[in-house]
């Protein structure tokens, strides 16, 4: 970790061993759980709405609302799923909180199991970061080993077990039903909702799945109080989070900091963009997030703000690109990702996507026509809105916004007959 503004998640992450139970326990771990136990389940649940806490995933849907969704007169067992599958590109803050810090999240994955009243939770975790599985199994062990978890947690009458499962690497089971129907055994597709999981979720059974961050805020909140968290960010987005910024900058890392920091604050932290150069342009919240430039420095991070700006909080995964970058270059290898995770449910994402790669890897290389332009245009509209789930609606965003900051860019590909920013061409353009 390399700088901090409001150090509460990542409060822990330079205390040595602190992924044990023995380094959280001695900052006070575990005791936000007798306070939650000491207040109803409705209550806990009235706190997270009181909060303002949105969902951290990306979308920043209300967590409290969301867990208000439970059906609690359904007969059929409540679930809890953490979703751990961080994978948009760019992102990288849930993976560096469950290695730094696993048992706020098994502290608040208890809370949260108790307010909705589930006395069963997983944690479904990428499959490819089999280091990480193992820290949070472990983190498991050594809640259990110490009544953390289990039968009668701390005497509260409360019983919950917790399951920690490895997906198998595909990008679309981050999406919440796909997700689920991984976790039941089968292949990683998107459901139609709704019914949405709090009705109909894990085994048709009303399920809360929330974002590791959403879930690691909770102890906090119990601790402090709705107040306190609300105090921080701004009126519609409240409390902190974890900003990764990666790219050119002196001091890539995770930043925890208010929801409203700007990109030139987060900069000031980071020792600026890489010496002797310039921001050309930024992702806010990871690829499936329309680009933004360096006339969006000031915008405040938050989802109001950044909305307004034209693009999407999402993850706060901040993908820096200097002047050295090829735009078309950067927007075709996203767009290589989306067409290779595609999960082939719906068409217009399955086809769609491998139309635009078609049409890029033509105009990167010089050999398209500025009618293409267009044509990847409409073929973003025709994906837009039409697919199945988000990731075909996000394979558009770098490809519609960077045509509208860097037509001439593209252009340029056409007039030089291929990249300007090979170094083997050497008419540069600028
Ligand atoms: P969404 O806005 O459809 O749903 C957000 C959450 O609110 C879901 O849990 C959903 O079940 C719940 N919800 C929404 N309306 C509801 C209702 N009427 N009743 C009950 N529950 C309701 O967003 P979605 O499609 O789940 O996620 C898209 C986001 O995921 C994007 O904003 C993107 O930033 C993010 N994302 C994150 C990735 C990561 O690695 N963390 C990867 C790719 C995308
Ligand atoms: Fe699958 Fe893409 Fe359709 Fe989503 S949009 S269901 S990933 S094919």
């Amino acid at each position: 970790m390399t700088g901090t503004l409001t150090p509460v998640l990542t409060d822990m992450w330079d205390v040595d061993r602190s992924w044990t139970r023995s380094a959280y326990e001695g900052k006070g771990g575990y005791a936000a759980l007798d306070k939650a136990f000491s207040m109803s389940p409705d209550d806990v649940i009235a706190a997270v709405k009181d909060s303002g806490l949105r969902g951290r995933g990306g979308a920043g849907f209300p967590t409290g609302m969301k867990w208000s969704f439970i059906p609690q007169d359904n007969p059929k067992p409540k679930y809890l799923v953490v979703n751990a599958d961080e994978s948009e590109p760019g992102t990288c803050k849930d993976i560096p909180l469950m290695m730094g810090n696993p048992h706020v999240l098994v502290e608040g994955v208890i809370i949260s199991s108790y307010a909705i009243r589930a006395n069963k939770a997983f944690i479904y975790i990428r499959g490819e970061v089999l280091h990480v599985v193992r820290r949070v199994q472990a983190a498991v062990e050594e809640a259990y080993a110490a009544g953390h978890l289990g039968k009668d947690i701390h005497g509260s009458g409360f019983d919950l077990d917790v399951v920690v499962h490895a997906g198998a690497g595909a990008y679309i089971c981050g999406e919440e039903t796909a997700l689920l129907e991984g976790l039941e055994g089968r292949r990683g597709q998107p459901r139609l909702r709704p019914p949405f999981p709090a009705v109909a979720g894990l085994y048709a059974s009303p399920t809360v799945i929330n974002n590791v961050e959403s879930i690691a805020s909770v102890p906090s909140l119990v601790a402090n109080g709705a107040e306190w968290f609300a105090s921080m960010g701004t009126e519609k987005s409240k409390g902190f989070g974890i900003f990764s910024l990666s790219g050119h900058v002196e001091k890539p890392g995770q930043y925890e900091a208010p929801l409203g920091i700007t990109l030139r604050e987060l900069l000031d932290l980071a020792g600026g963009v890489r010496a002797g150069h310039d921001l050309k342009f930024w992702t806010p919240g990871g690829s499936s997030t329309p680009l933004l430039t360096a006339e969006h420095l000031d915008v405040p991070l938050d989802f109001e703000s950044v909305g307004a700006a034209g693009s999407m909080l999402g993850t706060r995964a901040l993908q820096i690109f200097d002047e050295t970058v090829c735009v078309v270059r950067a927007v075709l290898r996203w767009t290589e990702f989306y067409k290779h995770e595609s999960c082939g449910k719906c068409t217009p994402c399955r086809e769609g996507t491998w139309w635009l790669v078609q049409t890029l890897t033509r105009l990167e290389q010089g050999q398209g026509s500025e009618g293409d332009l267009d044509l990847l245009l409409d073929q973003c509209d025709n994906i837009l809105g039409r697919s199945f789930c988000a990731l075909g609606d996000g394979a558009t965003s770098p490809i519609s916004s960077s045509i509208n900051y860097f037509r001439d860019e593209y252009l340029a590909h056409l007039t030089q007959g291929g990249c300007p920013f090979d170094p083997a061409r050497s008419t540069a353009w600028a």
